[in-house]
């Protein structure tokens, strides 16, 4: 394989999509969309989130320490989709999504949501003025009963979810077929 020199871009490297809830000041439900999500160890298991420039869910973050994070589904994309390229400073959000709140923590959760965790901020790393990474213990995780029905396959409750991915500034689905657990595939 010839290789070269690339400008830097993430364009092939699939990103998660999760709808962050917050309640504004007047207690609104309140969305925007995030790919620059992870998960890490620190002191058990941990979300991560990386919200960057001055936005209205990075204030709510701030101001309240806690948020929801529900996995974008195709059900969920196009109200998602404007929740992503619209600010939070200039639109009331709230009836684009309709909302519950979360079971422990006082955040919003897409009725329509399939699998969504209520985060509570452990800690803020700055890395720039008005850019904020926050470790996040995650309190609740609720999602959708059919998804612990026994007799479902796992691709059959991934087909349910249907998850978006994100690349080169386009949306994907994820093909609902495994090609086979961690260990098994080295034949060495
Ligand atoms: C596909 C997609 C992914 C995004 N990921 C992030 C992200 O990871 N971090 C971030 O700061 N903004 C991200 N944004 C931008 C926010 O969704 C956008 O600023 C939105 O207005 C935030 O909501 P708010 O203004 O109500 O706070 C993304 C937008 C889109 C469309």
């Amino acid at each position: 394989m010839k290789k070269i020199s690339q400008p830097i871009s993430n364009a092939f490297c699939p990103q998660g999509l999760y709808l962050y809830g917050t309640y504004t000041a007047d207690s609104k439900p309140n969305y925007g969309l995030f790919c620059w999500a992870t998960y890490c160890h620190s002191n058990g298991f941990r979300f991560v989130a990386c919200i960057g420039e001055d936005k209205l869910t990075r204030d709510r973050i701030r101001e309240t320490g806690v948020f929801s994070a529900s996995i974008l589904t195709e059900a969920l994309l196009p109200a998602a989709d404007w929740c992503g390229t619209h600010a939070g400073y200039e639109h009331d959000k709230s009836s684009v999504i309709p909302s519950e709140c979360g079971s422990v923590l006082h955040v919003p959760i897409p009725c329509e949501s399939v699998w969504s965790f209520e985060l509570k901020v452990e800690q803020i790393l700055t890395p720039s003025e008005g850019s904020d990474i926050y470790i996040c213990r995650i309190e609740q995780l609720t999602a959708d009963a059919r998804l612990s029905a026994p007799t479902l396959s796992f691709e059959e409750k991934l087909k349910l979810v249907s998850p978006v991915v994100t690349m080169d500034q386009r949306y994907l689905p994820v093909a609902p077929h495994s090609l086979g657990e961690w260990g098994s595939l080295a034949n060495f």
